[in-house]
């Protein structure tokens, strides 16, 4: 249904469009599990892993409970602990940091490119020589994919060679995006998805998987995965977790997988349509070369001076959400500010945290809506 006519409240994410497209196919494949009451470890999960690693080009896949759990399960698999830190970004979601606090290592935050708010390589080789000014073993760095699109992972891949680091991508919200024509997960860099419903490909609950090409690897996930199996559940050879991913949530992926091709072409359409038509308004979200996007956010820039409330306010009079991707910078956080921050500072990040502000994005937002939308923020700026 379209929500082009003035006033009608326009959803943010339309998780009911891509249901009714569906239509009977994930009822049925979820009446399968409840069939076959496999609720753990049932064949969808394997069937899954094998559709997964089919889409990206990945060796192996690992399914797992949460964005959140794949990538605290590899810095356990990797040994990261007390003394060491990993390198991550200050402008994402909090996962991406908390899971290095929770192994009882040091985040050092570094900032991110103006243009594509991915991790700078700049800020990345300074934020390891400060952890080891600080007296700490740099072990990792955990890029984040923002907002849909690719980071810079020569670039990354470049910095961590040199120096010996493992590289973790964070790709929560950038599941079926590509790197120099090859999707996240698929060129051998460990890789953590989140299936969280509002995400690009998201499941009816919390669901994540990582991607890697090392056998070996893979079994020590299937391990941390499990209370750190062994040869069997009742033989514990590390600490580990309960981390599986619900059989149920691997019937609704399959389901889901089968359009994602599909949808990610769509979201890619209204991400021009917008940049046509805001482009000369606001700063628009720009694809760094060799990469692509399955725009999780449509995050723009307003213009300096501009209240970002008042715009926020101005827009949901006309029933058009918007959301602030994210208001703080992780290093701004309360949970986070002890922690240390590259020499230099994180300017970049502090500044896109005070004037992002994301436009509703996902594959069912029809032409006339858009519009709707398009028009609602020229007309806050009177062009
Ligand atoms: C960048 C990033 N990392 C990690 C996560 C964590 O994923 P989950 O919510 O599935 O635990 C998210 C989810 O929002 C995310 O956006």
């Amino acid at each position: 249904m379209n929500q082009h006519l003035r006033g009608d409240p326009i959803p943010f994410i339309d998780i009911a469009a891509q249901r009714r497209r569906l239509g009977r196919a994930v009822d049925e494949a979820v009446a399968r599990v409840l069939a076959h009451c496999q609720f753990i470890n049932g064949p969808e999960v394997a069937e899954l892993e094998a559709a997964l690693a089919a889409f990206c080009g990945a060796k192996h896949v690992v399914a797992c409970a949460s964005g959140t759990d794949a990538l605290l399960m590899v810095l356990m698999a990797k040994g990261v602990g007390r003394g060491d830190a990993v390198l991550c970004p200050s402008f994402t979601f909090c996962a991406t940091g908390e899971v290095v606090a929770l192994t009882g290592a040091v985040p050092v935050f570094v900032d991110v490119d103006e243009a594509s708010f991915n991790i700078d390589a700049a800020s990345l080789k300074r934020g390891i020589a400060t952890a080891r000014r600080l007296g700490l073993k740099p072990r990792g760095i955990i890029p984040v994919d923002l907002f849909g699109q690719s980071a810079d992972h020569d670039a990354i891949g470049a910095v961590a060679a040199a120096e010996g680091l493992f590289v973790l991508d964070d790709a929560a919200q950038a599941f079926g995006a590509s790197y120099k024509g090859r999707r996240l997960g698929g060129f051998g860099v460990i890789t953590a998805t989140s299936f969280f419903p509002a995400k690009p490909l998201g499941c009816f609950g919390d669901g994540g998987a990582i991607f890697t090409d090392d056998a070996g690897f893979a079994e020590l996930l299937r391990s941390v995965r499990v209370h750190g199996q062994g040869s069997d559940k009742y033989d514990n050879v590390r600490i580990g977790l309960t981390a599986r991913l619900d059989t149920v949530q691997a019937a609704v992926l399959i389901e889901k997988l089968k359009i994602f091709e599909d949808e990610i072409a769509a979201r890619n359409k209204v991400a021009e349509r917008y940049a046509q038509g805001l482009g000369n308004v606001v700063t628009v979200p720009c694809l760094a070369s060799g990469a692509t996007s399955v725009w999780a956010q449509y995050t723009i820039r307003l213009p300096e001076g501009t209240d970002r409330d008042g715009f926020a306010s101005a827009l949901k009079a006309q029933g058009i959400p918007t959301a602030v991707y994210y208001p703080k910078s992780m290093h701004q956080q309360t949970a986070y500010r002890d922690f240390p921050v590259a020499d230099g500072g994180l300017a970049v990040s502090e500044r896109l945290s005070s004037d992002v502000i994301s436009l509703p994005m996902h594959a069912y937002l029809d032409e006339p809506t858009q519009e709707r939308i398009i028009k609602a923020v020229r007309g806050y700026f009177s062009v």
